[in-house]
């Protein structure tokens, strides 16, 4: 039986709250299941700023460097010195974040079920800024053919693999961002003659921010760049009750990352009301990749039951408070893992 590593950053804000629950889930596992993992809790936000000096120490990164996935919580103010820096590090260069109904909880579409599968290691993502006088800001916004070309690819395959409407739409903003959007608009046209079975089509960003309020239960498969990709996949986690149900996976072809959508949610932070969901589902991921890259398939049976006891607590109104219901972080945590 393969014992899997697994890092784990705390993080910030809300993110060793949820960390806590993601543990016991892990635990559970370890404990009552037989997949089995290593846990390694690691240092990187806000926190190892100030003991370490670094947002992303290189102990940190060594650990996480020897373990077969990360989990992460979401970080603070330094966010853009530990994810961002991740992405690149690891070359994480898909950033799939599905956005599904789940069960009464208040939304303004029922029958959602989408994925936003968002370019992550360029764009202005790459932090490019300079002064051009001492009053004015160029931000430089890069998009290349390789990396347009692989999360096409990656898009369609995920299409293909959901096997539901078998649709993808790019999203670009090539009327106007001629050159850089141009040319990942094209290279997504090139890539989708590759894949006749799958429905291709494209929108300006603006009108899919739209279009993801007006009929989100269209959408399959979106493929966008760096910055439209984090915009549109906060829209479309709301669009189906909110951030606390937005797992994302950071995906490499030798390692991945998972961590909720949201950040560190410093309003709601100590205070134990966090929807703890968005860090279960982020698992779910985790347990999908693993299972595929090891072939190992009790992982998949795992995953699947991780989401179907979401989805009956849901159905019975065992709700966190972000979401409509009464239960606290720790109350949710206890009621899913006896529920499994
Ligand atoms: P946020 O995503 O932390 O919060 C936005 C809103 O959603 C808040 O009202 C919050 O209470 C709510 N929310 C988020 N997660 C929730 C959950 N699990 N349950 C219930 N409610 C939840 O966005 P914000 O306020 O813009 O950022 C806060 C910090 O997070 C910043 O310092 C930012 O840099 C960092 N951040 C980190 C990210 C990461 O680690 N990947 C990603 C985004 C932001």
């Amino acid at each position: 039986m393969t014992k899997y590593n697994i890092s784990l950053i705390p993080g910030d804000g809300i993110g060793p709250e949820l960390m806590k629950s993601a543990k016991m889930l892990l635990e559970y596992m370890n404990d009552k299941t037989s997949v089995k993992f290593n846990l390694t809790e690691v240092d990187a936000g806000d926190y190892a700023l100030a003991k370490f000096g670094k947002a992303l120490p290189d102990f940190t990164l060594d650990a996480i460097k020897k373990s077969d996935a990360c989990l992460k919580a979401p970080v603070g103010e330094s966010a853009a010195d530990v994810i961002i820096v991740l992405r690149r590090l690891f070359d994480l260069y898909a950033n799939i974040r599905p956005a599904k109904s789940f069960p009464n909880i208040k939304s303004i579409a029922e029958n959602v079920d989408l994925v936003t599968v968002r370019e992550n290691t360029e764009d202005v993502y790459l932090g490019w800024e300079f002064y051009a006088n001492t009053d004015t800001v160029v931000a430089l916004r890069v998009i290349s053919e390789k990396a347009s070309r692989r999360i096409a690819e990656y898009a369609f395959k995920t299409a293909v693999m959901r096997g539901k409407k078998k649709k993808v739409v790019s999203v670009h903003k090539a009327n106007v961002l001629r050159k850089s959007d141009g040319l990942f608009k094209n290279i997504c046209r090139e890539v989708s003659t590759k894949f006749p079975q799958i429905e291709y089509s494209e929108l300006y960003v603006d009108a899919c921010a739209m279009n993801l309020i007006r009929n989100p239960e269209s959408f399959d498969v979106i493929v966008t760049t760096n910055l439209f990709g984090d915009i549109l996949s906060d829209e479309a986690a709301q669009v189906v009750g909110g951030l606390g149900m937005g797992p994302a996976g950071n995906i490499g072809q030798n390692f991945s990352l998972f961590e909720p959508v949201h950040g560190a949610a410093f309003d709601i932070a100590g205070k134990n009301i966090a929807n703890p969901s968005s860090i279960f589902l982020s698992i779910k991921m985790m347990f999908e990749w693993i299972a595929e890259k090891f072939r190992d398939p009790l992982l998949f049976t795992e995953a699947i039951r991780i989401e179907t006891a979401i989805t009956s607590l849901l159905k019975q109104n065992y709700k966190t408070i972000d979401i409509g219901g009464k239960l606290s972080t720790s109350e949710f945590t206890r009621m899913l893992i006896d529920f499994l």
